[in-house]
């Protein structure tokens, strides 16, 4: 069988397990205290019978100042230990923004990563946003305590502004 990746509407509980449960606060986001949004589509690979690494996301519009983009929030990045440092995750995040761009024909993509994981991003064509992002949180709309990036497709360049998601992260 070998390695492929599957797309899901909804994970398994295993598929959870195996992915998210491997140690305490693997995305190191937890002191946060902030809600994560579910996403839309998830993509999994598998090597052999066994889910290994994972991205997923969603579609939702949010406003740049005054104008509207919808964009492909991604998120849930994460591969296993025993399977990290083969590109796996890099190529799961490939396959999802090329669903975002290629089957959504969304103009972004919008992740929320630690500074940590700028440079992995970088490297992918993603670019830090340097304006305020609104995020809704327990205590209300707040500015976002993580590093916002962006990919823009079709050309676009991203505009200057302040982002009001107009919703939890993801
Ligand atoms: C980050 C993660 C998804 C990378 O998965 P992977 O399949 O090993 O990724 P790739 O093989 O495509 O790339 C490996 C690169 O990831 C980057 N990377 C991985 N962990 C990192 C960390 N803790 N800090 C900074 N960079 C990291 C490095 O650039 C690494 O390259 P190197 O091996 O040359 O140092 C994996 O380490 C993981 O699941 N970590 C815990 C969850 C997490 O932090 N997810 C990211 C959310 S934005």
């Amino acid at each position: 069988m070998g390695i492929e990746i599957r797309e899901k509407l909804l994970l398994t509980d295993d598929e959870r397990r195996a992915l998210f449960e491997w140690g305490p606060d693997i995305f190191g986001t937890t002191a946060m205290r902030l809600f994560w949004r579910p996403k839309d589509l998830h993509f999994v690979m598998y090597d052999d019978a066994k889910p290994v690494s994972h991205a997923a996301i969603l579609k939702h519009p949010v406003k740049v100042g005054e104008t509207e983009i919808t964009v492909g929030g991604l998120g849930g990045v994460v591969t296993v230990p025993e399977a990290q440092r083969r590109g796996l995750a890099r190529q799961v995040v490939k396959r999802a923004t090329s669903v975002m761009e290629v089957d959504w024909q969304v103009d972004a993509g919008l992740l929320f990563c630690l500074p940590r994981m700028i440079h992995y991003y970088q490297a992918l064509g993603w670019e830090v946003v340097d304006a305020p992002v609104l995020i809704e949180a327990e205590a209300g709309k707040i500015s976002s305590p993580m590093p916002v990036m962006v990919l823009p497709f079709k050309g676009i360049r991203w505009p200057s502004g302040t982002i009001d998601l107009g919703s939890r992260p993801w």
